[in-house]
């Protein structure tokens, strides 16, 4: 039996196969954040060309929490319905889906400087954030609980808390960032304060029997930032809260980071799964299911990885903008290589308001319509 392709669980949740679309901001929501029919189609694209569970981007739970113009939002109620049309798009076609519940944090939409656990510029360009009031944390907390709660009502399988690649929830993980002294700064205990909280107020809004999983760095990769250790602690302590699967990222936009969270750069088949080590790792460790995502490029280090056990499923986002059947194609016996070359030219459409798609391969296609 082909393990990839093999059914699995995250909680009571059962996705087909172990092919999960790693969270992909689209910015191809309205302008006020609700779901759009462009949208509910490039995610239906994925659900028909076999992908198991796919990850929305990046949603806000706040409005003080957005990241991007056209960001997906679920700070309110009557977003629900238009979310409601894109749950059950993508069930249609057999496939699952969770919201990926996040908040900016620092790297909040210009020109407003954002909050984060202290003040300080995400990237030594952006100006200064303002630290956030011991009210304002409880007020987030309370956002992702009730963010939660619509999720659910909107019909999503599951949700993802975003605590990775220097949002929030990471920023306040990471002492690069956080220099708190109460109780959500310090020791790593305290730094994943926020987040073991926000996951309760999750957790309490949803039930026991929902899936609720976290998304976090393996490390900053820079120096002060959240550790390989940290990370393995903060996974122990989500683990006895309940927490039913993590995936497995790594690295911050900070200047002098020395792995982003989408390194850019062509990806020679023996650097393909970057996040690697750390998995091998975890899963000694760690026993809640891993989803490992970061420059898996090949079906046949997908399957390996699977076969192998160093992770229970393999989380892809760039290759899927290229391919959205790179999926399907690999189900179905055509096992070459993704096309992608991690460009990164893929963030341009999405951030200047044109949506999300492969813009290496538009400028290659226009090329040849002009030769
Ligand atoms: C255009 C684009 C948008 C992304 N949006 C998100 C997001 O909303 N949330 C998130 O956790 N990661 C986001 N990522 C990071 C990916 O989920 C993933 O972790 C990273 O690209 C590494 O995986 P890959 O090598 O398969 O691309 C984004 C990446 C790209 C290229």
């Amino acid at each position: 039996m082909n393990k990839l392709f093999s059914s699995a669980s995250i909680g009571n949740c059962s996705i087909r196969n172990r092919i999960v679309r790693s969270a992909t901001h689209s910015g191809m929501a309205s302008a006020d954040g609700y779901s759009t029919p462009e949208l509910i189609e490039k995610l239906r694209e994925l659900a028909i060309n076999d992908v198991g569970l796919i990850i929305g981007g990046n949603t806000t739970v706040a409005s003080e929490g957005r990241v991007a113009d056209h960001m997906l939002a679920v700070d309110h109620d009557q977003l629900i319905p238009r979310l409601k049309l894109q749950t059950a798009a993508i069930q249609r076609e057999g496939g699952r889906i969770f919201m990926q519940l996040g908040h900016s944090g620092a790297q909040l939409l210009l020109p407003d400087p954002g909050f984060g656990p202290s003040s300080f510029s995400i990237d030594g360009k952006r100006p200064y954030c303002r630290e956030m009031t011991e009210a304002q944390i409880k007020y987030t907390i309370n956002a992702f609980g009730k963010g939660a709660a619509r999720a659910k009502a909107a019909g999503f399988d599951g949700v993802q808390l975003h605590g990775a690649h220097g949002y929030l929830l990471s920023e306040f993980l990471s002492p690069y960032y956080n220099k708190r002294t109460d109780k959500y700064g310090g020791s790593v205990e305290n730094r994943s304060r926020m987040l073991l909280e926000a996951y309760g107020a999750v957790r309490t809004e949803v039930g026991e029997d929902y899936p609720v999983i976290v998304k976090i760095n393996s490390s900053d990769f820079i120096e002060g930032g959240f550790s390989f250790a940290d990370c393995l602690t903060v996974c122990r302590l989500l683990e006895k809260a309940g927490i039913d699967a993590v995936e497995l990222s790594g690295g911050i936009n900070a200047e002098g980071s020395k792995r982003k969270a989408a390194p850019r750069g062509d990806l020679k088949p023996e650097q393909e799964v970057y996040n690697r080590e750390e998995a091998v790792i975890f899963k000694k460790e760690i026993g809640v299911p891993l989803i490992l995502v970061g420059g898996i490029r090949s079906y046949d280090t997908a399957i390996k990885i699977i076969e192998d056990g160093m992770a229970d499923f393999v989380s892809i986002c760039r290759p899927l903008i290229r391919e959205p059947d790179l999926i399907h194609r690999w189900h179905n016996g055509d096992y070459s290589r993704a096309s992608c070359v991690s460009c990164n030219l893929c963030y341009i459409p999405v951030f200047s308001g044109k949506g999300l798609y492969c813009e290496l391969d538009a400028r290659i296609k226009s090329r040849q319509k002009t030769d």
